[in-house]
């Protein structure tokens, strides 16, 4: 893994990302493309090391922009670039659709034209819905589409198109949904940064709907060692589950076999309220530990007999 060109590695978990990537991989190569909107910050780039790191400005829907930084035979693109805040998409849709979808097409076409080795779609859990009350229930990788917002809706859809450019081209694509994230340098109208901020300044925490919504979490770090585990490692056959713990993957299959869609489950259970839309009721995956666990030992460190998660075997 040489040659990777990162889309949205200004955001929250992009930026995550590219950082665990530099460290783990040193001799890898990024090219950081994001067109900086609200979500994005250059701080959350601080002290990346210019000769393998290089960020350009620019737009995941526009198709000159994508050419002119994707190097030809790059060996993964990873899209993290979106518009990801549920109550913005249903104040307006448009820039969702344009970012989440046409984007995504955009950047497909390009990874085509430059025959990019491995293209992986960061999705999310929540294109698959809500689950009911069930406390049994549990989202699989066979779980429907059932996207309950525009933003959902806009992720589902690109998904779509992903799955597509595999089908119809044969691009190695991997697509992954994972639950919501915690963590450093989250853009704070996010939940969890808001009732900590809010907490701090001695500020009424909100509680939306009737407070009795349910949602599981993971911290960031997790997420990406799994985006990491997935991009190197992803093969035929399924990987096992690992130890118990809830980084756990299930349902890997060859790039050959079809495009793969991976569900990642919380590794924290910890449970809030919900403040985007109501009609989330929960959504968990098979596998997962959802007891109700502090925030800050949700880290990957806290994993049974390992220093670090361990996602496939
Ligand atoms: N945050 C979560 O809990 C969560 C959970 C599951 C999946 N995801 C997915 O993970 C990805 C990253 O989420 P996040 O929370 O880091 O988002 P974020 O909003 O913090 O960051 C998104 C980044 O994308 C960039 N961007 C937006 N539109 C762009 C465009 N047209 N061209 C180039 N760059 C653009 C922004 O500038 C920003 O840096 C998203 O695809 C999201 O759907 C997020």
């Amino acid at each position: 893994m040489h040659k990777v060109l990162i889309t949205g590695g200004a955001g929250f978990i992009g930026s995550s990302f590219v950082r665990l990537l530099l460290d783990e991989v040193p001799a890898c190569k990024v090219v950081n493309f994001d067109n900086l909107t609200y979500a994005g910050n250059l701080d959350n780039l601080a002290g990346l090391d210019d000769a393998h790191h290089r960020f350009v400005r620019g737009d995941i829907a526009n198709r000159d922009e994508v050419l002119a930084a994707l190097e030809l035979e790059t060996d993964a693109v990873i899209n993290f670039a979106a518009e990801s805040h549920v109550d913005r998409s249903i104040a307006s849709a448009d820039e969702f659709i344009r970012t989440n979808v046409l984007g995504t097409q955009v950047l497909l076409d390009a990874a085509r034209e430059r025959r990019v080795k491995r293209f992986v779609q960061i999705s999310t859990d929540e294109v698959m819905g809500s689950l009911s009350e069930d406390e049994n229930g549990f989202f699989t990788e066979e779980s429907p589409f059932a996207p309950n917002s525009p933003y959902a809706a806009s992720k589902a859809a690109a998904e779509h198109l992903v799955r597509a450019a595999h089908h119809t081209f044969g691009l190695d694509v991997v697509i992954t949904r994972c639950g919501n994230n915690y963590g450093p340098r989250q853009f704070p109208e996010k939940f969890l940064p808001l009732i900590v901020a809010n907490a701090m300044n001695d500020e009424p925490i909100p509680v939306y709907g009737d407070g009795l919504n349910i949602r599981d979490w993971i911290y960031v770090d997790d997420h990406c060692r799994a985006i990491l585990a997935i991009l190197e490692k992803g093969k035929a056959g399924g990987a096992k589950p690992s130890n118990g713990t809830a980084q756990i993957l299930s349902g890997l299959t060859a790039p050959a076999a079809g495009p793969i869609a991976i569900s990642m489950p919380s590794n924290t259970g910890l449970r809030s309220a919900r403040n985007e839309s109501n009609d989330h009721r929960r959504r968990r995956f098979g596998g997962a530990g959802n007891d109700p666990v502090l925030l800050d030992s949700g880290r990957s460190s806290h994993c049974v007999g390992s220093s670090r998660p361990r996602y496939l075997e």
